[in-house]
Parts: structure tokens; sequence; C-alpha cells
């Protein structure tokens, strides 16, 4: 299916896997809505997407974690694209520590960010999804939404999360042609990774935020009648 002239919502698109993501929409005519708390990473992308492809970017920062500014930038973004055909939700940070040892604002934070995030940013977009009679939803979760690991008490809860809220929302939307997927990815070569110190093994094959990219293009381009419902991607460089 074409993605050309469509719109995109992209959160957590100043790097990483959300920018990797904006860069192949673009690539495809997608016309987009880049959200991230960092101004300058989203003025830059946007500089070198618009000089590079004939579409319009149009930027907004927020925090997604806060449920009005999140809200406002979303509403903005729509309100300047006049439409959504795409929400990618993927703004997600990842801290580590026991349960006991963890700071209680720092896991509040990572569960605020990941779950909550997503619902904010969700909530406010399925209005013009629904009322179009269609679109598609991507979250991104995460291995740690299908396992838990020691020290991972707040990701792993927000990413299965993610899941559940993935899984019951599509099956709320799916008759109104609204497709809800999840992606589950292993370690990817990005700064959310590189700072949480994840082990990394053979840095030279190790799965690149570009690889994600590929496989969100690949799902948003299934016919409309068909929608991939939940897809790991792993590296063959064993971690
Ligand atoms: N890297 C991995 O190994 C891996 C594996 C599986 C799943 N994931 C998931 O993939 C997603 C993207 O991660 P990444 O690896 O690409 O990380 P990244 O390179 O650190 O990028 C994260 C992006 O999210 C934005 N962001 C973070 N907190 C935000 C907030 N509260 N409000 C708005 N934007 C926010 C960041 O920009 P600002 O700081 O400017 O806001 C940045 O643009 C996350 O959901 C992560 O959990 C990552």
């Amino acid at each position: 299916m074409a993605l050309e002239n469509q719109t995109a919502i992209i959160t957590g698109a100043g790097k990483g896997i959300g920018k990797a993501t904006a860069i192949a929409l673009a690539k495809e005519g997608v016309n987009l809505g880049l959200l991230a708390r960092n101004r300058a990473d989203l003025e830059s992308l946007q500089q070198e997407l618009t000089s590079a492809y004939r579409i319009k970017v149009s930027i907004a920062t927020a925090d997604v974690s806060k449920r009005a500014v999140a809200e406002r930038a979303v509403e903005t973004l729509i309100g300047e694209l006049g439409s959504l055909d795409i929400l990618l939700n993927n703004a997600g940070v990842a801290q580590f520590g026991t349960l006991a040892d963890m700071d209680p604002e720092q896991w509040e934070q990572v569960i605020r960010t990941n779950l909550m995030g997503t619902y904010y940013v969700t909530r406010v977009a399925l209005p013009t999804m629904l009322k179009q009679n269609g679109g598609t939803i991507i979250n991104i979760a995460s291995t740690a939404g299908e396992r838990g690991f020691a020290t991972g008490s707040a990701y792993c809860a927000s990413k299965h999360a993610v899941l559940g809220l993935t899984e019951a929302l599509m099956q709320e939307v799916r008759k109104s042609n609204i497709r809800v997927t999840a992606l589950t990815p292993s370690t990817v070569n990005t700064d959310l990774a590189v700072n949480a110190g994840l082990p990394i093994g053979d840095e030279d094959r190790m799965m690149q935020a570009e690889d994600v990219a590929e496989l969100i293009l690949a799902a948003l381009k299934l016919p409309p009648r068909v929608f991939l419902k939940t897809a790991g991607i792993w590296t063959t460089n064993p971690q």
C-alpha cells in the first residue's frame, strides 16, 4: 500500500527509533508531526527532512508524561497536518534498579512516560481516526513487555502494560478499520540502550534503529484489511 500523502505523528522523534522512522516515512512521502521534549533535535530533523523531501513536517515539544501538555501538542500537530493516518507511540525511557533500591519518583516516571504517555497521546489522536474510519497505531513495547528481569520492574511493568493496552484497544477499534500493533524489539543501538548499559554483544552486528524502522514500514504497507498484531525484531547477534 502506498503511503504517499498520508500523515503520521511520531512521539520521541528526536533521535533513535523515532528519528529513523521519521526519515523512512519521509522517503515514502508521508507528512509528519514530530514530538519530543528537546526542540533543537526536532528543528534539525525538520530542516533535514523538508530540504530533502516534498513533505510537510510540523514539530511540537512536549513531555508525553504530562497529560495537558501532551494533549495540546497532539491537537496542535493534528490541526497543522489536517488529518492523521498513522500514530507511532515511541517516546520512552529506561531506568533500571532493584525494586527495593529504585527511587519511587524514577519508578513512577518510567510508568508515566511509557504507559501514561502512550495513553494520553492515543486518547487525543483516536477521535480523528474514528471519524475518518481508518488509521494505524503502532506502539513500541519491548521484549521487556514479554518477560521480567531483575532490575527491570518499572520498565518491564510499563512495557507489559503497553502490550495490554495495545490488545485491548485493538479489540475496541478494529471494526472501525483502525489497526493497532505492538512491536517488541530486543536491544537496539540507541542512546537509550547505551545510557542504560544494556548488553550489546558484537557491536558491528547490533540491531540499529533503521532496522526497526524497516519493520514499521513493512507493517504500514500491509493491505488495510490486515495488520501485524504483535511483532518482535531481534538481531542474530547473541546478546
Ligand atoms: N533501544 C532499545 O534497546 C529498545 C529496545 C526495545 C524497545 N525500545 C523502546 O523504543 C522506544 C524508543 O527508544 P530509543 O531506543 O529510540 O530511545 P532514544 O534514542 O533515547 O529516543 C527516545 C526518544 O523519546 C523521547 N522522549 C523520551 N521521554 C520523553 C517524554 N517524556 N516526552 C516526549 N518525548 C520523550 C526522546 O526525546 P527527548 O529526550 O527530547 O524528549 C527521544 O526522542 C522507547 O519506547 C523504548 O522503550 C528501545
